[in-house]
């Protein structure tokens, strides 16, 4: 059973894996309801054709369509953390953690050796997700996100290493 069958096995209702075009507007739905500056249909299309992008998705019970995703872009060995989000009715589960546990396999997997971010600092639960997932913070962008008020918010750049014996899981126990 490869690492991946185990994966899905142990997570009963929530799985994750890959997401093709066809989700693209589904994507775009989930976009629109995380972030002020919403990615298009379109947007998804593209980056879903695009062979330096890693998108999972999240799939709850027998659900067809996603409600939650990853997506990151490649180069060379080191990846950036594009956007992550679930759907409202999907969040304070856990489910974020399966969906960037596989996502970080994943890249693994795929020979990623460094994976980078932006998150905004006052997002509690995306900046509490990526430190149990190891990121650590390596600098700080202030402005870096345009807010709907006209206002500025700052970013917080985070990085996570992987090494060669390292799976992707927070140190701590399974969730
Ligand atoms: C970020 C996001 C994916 C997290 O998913 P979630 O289901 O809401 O979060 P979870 O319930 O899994 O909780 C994640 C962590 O945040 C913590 N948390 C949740 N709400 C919190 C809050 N209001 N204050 C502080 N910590 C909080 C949880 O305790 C958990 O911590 P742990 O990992 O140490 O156990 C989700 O909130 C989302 O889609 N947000 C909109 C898009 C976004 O901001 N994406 C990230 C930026 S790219």
């Amino acid at each position: 059973m490869s690492w991946l069958d185990r994966f899905r096995a142990g997570h009963g209702q929530a799985r994750v894996g890959p997401v093709s075009v066809d989700h693209a507007p589904r994507l775009a739905e989930i976009h629109a309801g995380a972030f002020a500056r919403p990615w298009s249909t379109e947007d998804f299309e593209r980056f879903l054709l695009d062979r330096a992008i890693r998108a999972d998705g999240l799939f709850l019970g027998r659900e067809r369509d996603p409600a939650g995703f990853a997506v990151s872009r490649t180069v060379l060995d080191e990846a950036e953390v594009l956007s992550v989000a679930l759907a409202r009715p999907a969040r304070g589960r856990g489910h974020s953690g399966t969906l960037l546990a596989y996502h970080i396999q994943a890249l693994a997997h795929a020979g990623i050796a460094r994976i980078h971010l932006e998150v905004e600092d006052g997002n509690l639960p995306a900046l509490a997700l990526y430190r149990r997932f190891g990121f650590v913070q390596s600098g700080v962008r202030p402005g870096y996100y345009a807010r709907p008020d006209g206002t500025r918010a700052t970013a917080m750049s985070m990085t996570r290493i992987l090494s060669g014996s390292d799976p992707g899981f927070p140190s701590g126990p399974a969730r």
